[in-house]
């Protein structure tokens, strides 16, 4: 069924908070794991109008569909960002505009170069960058959503958890537009196969990992995937990419994990 965009950009809010009391957190504050891996998902959440910015020198920035798409999306991550950053806030932990900034700043001339580059490969490769995108964005929020959702599981904060949810709420419907333009687009171009499937081995890391430090993205796999349901996780984010069209047997998120030294134990659906 085609993503409903008229739906879609009537609805696009920010998350909403209005009942959610941050003095909780106060009263029983999150493990420090657990706002390490905040900070990480803060960062990335904010860092969107970075990457929107290089996508916009692609060929989506000529489909309206598209763009109108990445209007809302880009609305959606900044309020996950900033409802992050509250929680945060409450911690005494850096978060905000000073944050944000510093955060830019440390990605030096790679942050300078990047639409660069990325606009010259996508000029020759042409339409069916669309499709690399769009794939590549569907990976990224099924990411965003399992990471989310293995933090509530192994926090287990009734706050965090209903903050999170309705985060994840909004990451299923980024999800499905992704998704549903990925696999139309896939399905219609061998090429466009080809194309995405050599992008996603060869260039795709775990979201976030391009701006975080090497020893963050380490952590927050490690403490979220490399315990109970976490190989389940795993387990399914790549059984959801090998169903795209033409990008089975990719395997793509487990050696994500092991390139970053993260040997999950097996996990087995025949005795799960
Ligand atoms: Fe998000
Ligand atoms: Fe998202």
């Amino acid at each position: 069924m085609a993503f409903e965009l008229d739906t879609y950009k009537q609805e696009a809010a920010a998350v909403n908070v209005d009942d959610i009391d941050f003095d909780d957190f106060r009263r029983q504050p999150l493990s420090p794991a657990a706002l390490r891996c905040l900070h990480y998902m803060a960062d990335v959440e904010t860092h969107t109008v970075c990457y929107l910015r290089d996508l916009l020198v692609t060929p989506s920035h000529q489909n309206p569909r598209i763009t109108t798409f990445l209007t809302m999306w880009n609305y959606e991550e900044f309020w996950h960002g900033d409802v992050i950053d509250r929680i945060l806030a409450m911690h005494a932990e850096e978060a905000g505009l000073i944050r944000h900034r510093k955060v830019r700043l440390k990605q030096g001339i790679k942050n300078v170069v990047s639409p660069i580059t990325q606009c010259l490969t996508a000029a020759v490769v042409g339409d069916d960058f669309i499709a690399t995108h769009m794939s590549w964005g569907a990976v990224n929020e099924w990411s965003a959503h399992a990471a989310y959702a293995r933090l509530i599981a192994v926090e287990d904060h009734p706050t965090l958890t209903k903050i999170l949810r309705r985060i994840q709420h909004q990451e299923t419907r980024h999800l499905a537009f992704y998704y549903s333009e990925a696999k139309e687009r896939l399905e219609r171009s061998k090429k466009a196969q080809n194309i995405t499937r050599w992008a996603l081995a060869k260039l795709w890391a775990p979201v976030g990992s391009t701006i975080a430090p090497k020893y963050e993205t380490r952590f927050m796999l490690n403490h979220l995937f490399n315990s109970d349901g976490g190989p389940k996780t795993i387990f399914m984010l790549d059984q959801k990419v090998d169903k795209l069209p033409g990008l089975a047997g990719l395997d793509l998120v487990s050696k994500a994990l092991t390139k970053y030294g993260i040997r999950l134990p097996r996990f087995d659906p025949a005795v799960a």
